[in-house]
């Protein structure tokens, strides 16, 4: 396993993150907790330290569940989480209605707000530090900006908790680049999480670009799409209850086909390396310039497995080349 900086924080954590969206059920139509246990004790077994949850996974759900499955191993791991996103209050921007089709386990409708207000910052890093069974988070992000809320005065709650020792490093997520500037201008930005993959490239030219010369550690989310980049994702496959997959134009029946067609051509690319056209995807994206970690979602031992050793495998320059120009051949028709 490689290990990277985590920016200027002094913190060092695995290239290839473990994402733990999945395992909090909601939106991917549940999950099953022994599973999800033993897809992070096999993710921290092979060499991954760098942990990703967040509040909102399950409305508690995924911090919970890792923080059971950290336990006795914590000084081994990276834990990053997340605040900004709540749901038992109205305040903030209004982000989306989470109905009852996303949520698998019990049938509340949410309402969830982007809120970033200091008090509700220093409420939810208690209620997280208590699920997650720690003192101290190392990494603690921003979700989604919040327009109602200064970013200064984000910043400011945010170094007070890092000078308590609660949090021990400050990233961002779904932020501009000048955002990021006002991050840094008000004291401090260690990291920036963003949606990147082989075929969502939208923030290479801002938030990578910028990550990279200003030595910020770019956290690639989704980068198999979804599953998608996987492969495992046929035109027979049928989504589960509350799956937010079902339905979208990107889980097409047509999409599946066209991105079925792509992971073809690059069928070479991966044999060369005895990889799947998973780890394929992550070994490209953990070699673009300035991606510095990848954040990939396991539901269960053998994904996480999988995903684990995708860190051994480097793609030469002329390999990285050649697979971006297929992939620029499909990327047009792909939704
Ligand atoms: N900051 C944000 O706003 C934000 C947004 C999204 C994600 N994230 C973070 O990024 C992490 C990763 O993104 P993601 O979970 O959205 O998507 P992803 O990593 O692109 O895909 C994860 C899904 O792909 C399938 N999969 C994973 N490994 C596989 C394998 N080896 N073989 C076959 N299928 C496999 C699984 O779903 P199935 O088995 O059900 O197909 C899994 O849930 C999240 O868990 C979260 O920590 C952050």
């Amino acid at each position: 396993m490689e290990y990277r900086k985590l920016g200027a924080s002094g913190i060092e954590a695995s290239a290839i993150g473990f994402g733990a969206w999945a395992i909090g059920g909601w939106m991917w139509g549940g999950a099953d907790e022994r599973d999800a246990v033993a897809a992070i004790h096999a993710s921290l077994d092979r060499g991954i330290t760098l942990l990703d949850t967040a509040p909102v996974y399950g409305f508690g759900r995924s911090e919970e569940i890792v923080g059971k499955a950290i336990r006795g191993r914590r000084d081994k791991v990276v834990l990053a989480t997340k605040c900004g996103l709540v749901w038992d209050i109205e305040a903030g921007d209004f982000h989306f209605r989470s109905d009852r089709r996303c949520i698998k386990m019990d049938a509340t409708e949410y309402k969830v707000f982007k809120c970033l207000r200091p008090d509700i910052i220093r409420r939810d890093v208690e209620t997280s530090l208590n699920r997650l069974g720690t003192d101290r988070i190392d990494l603690y992000q921003t979700h989604w900006q919040d327009s109602t809320t200064p970013i200064e005065e984000t910043v400011e709650v945010l170094l007070d908790l890092k000078k308590q020792g609660k949090i021990r490093a400050i990233g961002c997520s779904n932020a501009t680049t000048a955002q990021m500037d006002s991050y840094r201008a008000a004291g401090q930005l260690d990291s920036d999480q963003e949606l990147y993959s082989m075929i969502d490239r939208d923030r290479e030219r801002t938030n990578l670009d910028y990550c990279s010369r200003n030595g910020i550690a770019f956290l690639a989310y989704s980068p198999l799409a979804r599953g998608l980049l996987t492969g495992a994702i046929g035109p027979g496959r049928v989504f589960d209850d509350g799956d937010q997959r079902s339905g979208r134009p990107r889980f097409s029946v047509d999409n599946r086909r066209r991105v079925l067609a792509l992971l073809e051509e690059l069928r070479p690319f991966a044999d060369a390396h005895s990889a799947t056209f998973g780890q394929l995807a992550l070994a490209w994206t953990a070699a673009q310039r300035g991606c510095s970690h990848v954040l990939a979602g396991a539901r269960n031992p053998g994904q996480a497995v999988e995903n684990a050793a995708a860190s051994s495998v480097r793609l030469a320059g002329d390999e990285l080349a050649a697979i971006n120009a297929v992939v620029e051949r499909h990327r047009g028709g792909i939704a």
